[in-house]
């Protein structure tokens, strides 16, 4: 890695230049291949800014996700549990007015890219990096870390339909599905190979589980209340008995739900600039929110293909979807 923050710009002009390009996803973007992953331009130059300056404090919370794994979720109920006077209090909560995104910073994205930040000195951060990229610091200080992830079926459904409708010019189209499957299958989609980064913290949270918190999209739907404490409790924020009887809980997972996140007017009609050039509706991150949509898009011989993938990359891992 760069030592010198003056190289980091030209470090990113010669991977520009010479790593692995892939220019399949014609409609969205060209991504570059960096250790062992798939980023697009702006979030490459990000991730080597980020390695280079990123300072993480004992105190910082970071979450982390491939896209699509419910990202927005996490960011939400996790600001929530640790803004928790505030987000109980309806006339004062930045989640009624702001998306998640803009209450948690990406650390690749939002930090090194001169945006304002809302909460500059907020513990807060995310990101789409796979753990072995993670800046140095992360890895080192006793910050911790927070990993969701999802079946790889929903996510390609929810990341399929997230690429055509950013960069869709009407609405309603959609990127070739089988084009998008087969980079997908591939490992060329943004940030992935999925299953690469899914086993990286997985393997990671085994050997310091003290440190980085396990999380499936699945078991959070289902068990919402249980894995909300245990989120709540990790993050040195847990849920007092009064807070208990007061219905803290229960108010937390109502606020955070897809039904009333979806339907908030910041979420139905606002809008969040990833960078400069790249603004995406709010209502994009809000499509259904459900678990086993891939039966909607996918032929059997597709899950049959995700499957043996997923099957093959896991074996022996102790992990399964
Ligand atoms: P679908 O496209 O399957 O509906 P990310 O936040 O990582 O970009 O992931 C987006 C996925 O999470 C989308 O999945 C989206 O609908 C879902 N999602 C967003 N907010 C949610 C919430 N509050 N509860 C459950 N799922 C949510």
């Amino acid at each position: 890695r760069c030592c010198d923050p003056e190289n980091t710009k030209k470090k990113f002009k010669e991977i520009i230049r010479t790593a692995p390009r892939n220019s399949d996803w014609t409609a969205f973007t060209d991504l570059f291949q960096y250790e062992g992953f798939w980023h697009s331009p702006r979030f490459l130059e990000g991730t080597l800014l980020a390695q280079e300056l990123f300072q993480a404090r004992p105190c910082d919370i970071i979450l982390c996700s491939a896209p699509k794994t419910g990202t927005t979720w996490l960011k939400a109920l996790t600001f929530a549990i640790m803004n928790r006077a505030l987000c109980l209090d309806d006339s004062k909560n930045p989640l009624l007015l702001a998306t998640p995104h803009e209450c948690v910073p990406y650390l690749e994205v939002d930090i090194f890219q001169n945006k304002p930040n809302r909460y500059p000195d907020s513990p807060l951060l995310a990101t789409h990096l796979s753990f072995d990229s993670l800046p140095n610091s992360v890895v080192d200080s006793d910050c911790k870390l927070v990993y969701i992830c999802r079946d790889p079926k929903d996510v390609f459904v929810s990341l399929w339909h997230f690429i055509g409708n950013v960069r869709a010019k009407e609405e309603g189209y959609l990127f070739p599905l089988e084009k998008a499957f087969e980079l997908f299958c591939q490992g060329a989609s943004l940030n992935g190979p999925y299953w690469d980064h899914v086993l990286g913290y997985w393997k990671a949270s085994l050997e310091f589980p003290k440190k980085i918190l396990f999380l499936k999209y699945e078991d959070l739907k289902r068990e919402t209340e249980f894995y909300l404490e245990r989120l709540a409790e990790f993050v040195g924020h847990p849920f007092s008995a009064s807070e208990r009887r007061e219905g803290a809980v229960e108010k937390i997972m109502q606020l955070c739900s897809f039904q009333n996140l979806s339907k908030l007017e910041v979420n139905k009609t606002g809008e969040y600039a990833i960078f400069s050039s790249v603004v995406v509706e709010n209502s994009k991150y809000f499509r259904k929110g459900e678990v086993g949509d891939w039966k909607n898009c996918l032929t059997g011989e597709m899950k049959d293909r995700i499957d043996g993938i997923t099957e093959e990359k896991l074996r022996g891992s102790g992990l399964t979807f």
